[in-house]
């Protein structure tokens, strides 16, 4: 008998994606496998995004398309999963109800067992407003299917406390909850067992993981039982009962583990962005120097009417520090533009900023009302989109620029990449990054296996990319090759 296929359509940030390993996941380990048409896929997954843009009107259009396969494949399934699920359930019920699935954010693991009582008894839609249970509501406690061997995601940390005025994820992802520590050094120590040398350490607020750990554990007294549970088994703080985030201890513990080579993480909240942070990357030599530091905006009055807790000066200071303790760091950043509000000596600010930061690269993005959120009810105050997108522009040029001359100041270097594969624009050449999370193509005359580790000397430069020469091929990759197996 032919297995049955799945194929999975993943919109927004890197924890959707993770999410999506998740539940491919999880259909595979139910039987099924990755179609190699997906167009001719038996179970489709839509899992969607809210954060930025009305994607409902695109959904509903994948939808609509979907209903017409449906009709002429009968045994077509559909999953719709995500933000958007989490959010737009109700009408997303009433508009599709050919979805045999609708989940949302929290309870991602359940993706299959919601299919098969679909099964049983239609169209089923499931919603959790709060994790619930905890220890599987974090992507990575469960089976996932990577899409790279040599690289993992490891979701340290779900939801948000904090309070971004123009941010639907607090709402949709719900309050913040860490992972146990020890749970988590535990997995980092499966995932180079089994030959990932890197990982990227997921939350939305990074800096503050280990927050809630801390304060429930304060409450204890001396039950080492509760202790273990809340910490795991392999805490390794300094034994003290002091509420303080753990995010640097972590950085170090992952780090220490053998085989991981390289450590990233996405994404810390300049606000909270502390010295032994900082130092942690600075003298763990596994962390990579890079880092993302969301500016949101360059003007303190919008700031403020963001929510978010630092004033442009500040955030400087902050990409100093981090840049003085850190040897040769890459700093990345999100800018939105068009802020309810936002003046034009308020964009000329977020110029200014954007200009004395020297960004090695930016997200910009034009500021879209989300339903939910106290910006979005600011209308009185909303810009003009040709304003915005004029202001869009002059931005751009300004982030270009200082990318351009960051990826240029490196021509004549010789970097540490790994490879990630053959090039997508030039068949010839191989694709990979640098420490600094930049892309280095680069011709080789043998193939080299993605996950490889190699040196490649910097001959020339773009905004967004390097290219260069092989110079040695430093280790191969330790991951075992997935072997195909034959559906027939
Ligand atoms: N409009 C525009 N950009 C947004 N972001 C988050 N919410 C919005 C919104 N409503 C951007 C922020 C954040 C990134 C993940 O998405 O810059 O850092
Ligand atoms: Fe949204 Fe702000 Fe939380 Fe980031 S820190 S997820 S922007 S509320």
């Amino acid at each position: 008998m032919t297995a049955r296929t799945y194929a999975i359509r993943t919109f927004g940030c890197q924890m959707n994606e993770h999410d999506s390993e998740r539940i491919a996941g999880l259909l595979e380990a139910d039987g099924l496998v990755p179609a190699v048409d997906t167009d001719a896929a038996d179970v489709v997954v839509l899992n969607t995004c809210c954060i930025r843009e009305n994607a409902d009107n695109k959904l509903y259009g994948t939808l609509g398309r979907l209903k017409t396969a449906k009709e002429e494949r009968p045994g077509l399934e559909i999953i719709v999963s995500g933000c958007l699920a989490q959010n737009d359930r109700e009408e997303l019920q009433r508009r599709a109800g050919h979805v045999d699935v609708i989940l949302g954010t929290h309870n991602v693991h359940r993706a299959v067992e919601l299919l098969h009582q679909s099964r049983e008894t239609g169209p089923v839609l499931e919603i959790w407003d709060e994790a619930l249970e905890e220890a599987e509501s974090f992507p990575s406690a469960l089976a996932v299917r990577r899409e790279i061997d040599y690289s993992a995601w490891v979701s340290i940390q779900i939801g948000c406390d904090n309070t971004c005025t123009y941010c639907i994820v607090p709402s949709v992802r719900g309050r913040e909850l860490s992972r146990p520590f020890g749970e988590l050094v535990a997995e980092v120590r499966r995932l180079a067992a089994d030959g990932v040398h890197e990982i990227t350490l997921l939350g939305q607020n990074v800096n503050s993981y280990g927050r809630d750990l801390t304060l429930a554990r304060r409450e204890l007294v001396d039950d080492t039982d509760a202790d273990i549970e809340i910490a795991g088994t392999e805490w390794t703080g300094d034994g003290s009962r002091r509420i303080r985030p753990l995010f640097a201890d972590l950085l170090t513990a992952v780090s220490s583990v053998e085989g991981i080579e390289r450590v990233r993480f996405t994404s810390p909240h300049p606000k909270d962005l502390r010295p032994e942070t900082i130092a942690a990357m600075a003298t763990n030599d596994a962390v990579c120097n890079h880092l993302h530091l969301p500016l949101q905006s360059g003007s303190d009055a919008i700031l403020t009417a963001m929510h978010r807790g630092y004033t442009a000066e500040r955030y400087l200071e902050k990409l100093a520090a981090a840049r003085a303790g850190i040897f040769d760091l890459a700093v990345s950043t999100d800018i939105i533009v068009g802020f309810p509000g936002e003046s034009d000596e308020d964009f000329e600010r977020t110029l200014e900023v954007a200009a004395e930061a020297e960004f090695d690269l930016a997200f910009t993005f034009i500021f879209s009302p989300r339903d939910g959120t106290v910006a979005a009810t600011h209308t009185d105050r909303f810009i003009d989109p040709e304003i915005v997108g004029a202001r869009y522009k002059r931005l751009h040029t300004v982030t270009e620029r200082s990318a351009l001359a960051k990826h240029r100041a490196r021509i004549g270097r010789v970097e540490e990449v790994v490879v990630e594969g053959v090039s997508r624009r030039n068949e010839q050449m191989l694709s990979s990054r640098t420490r600094q999370n930049k892309l280095l193509h680069f011709a080789s005359a043998s193939p080299l296996r993605p996950g490889t580790r190699a040196s490649v000397l910097v001959t020339d430069a773009g905004a967004h990319y390097l290219s260069g020469e092989l110079v040695e091929v430093l280790a191969a990759p330790r991951h075992r090759t997935r072997i195909p197996v034959s559906a027939g």
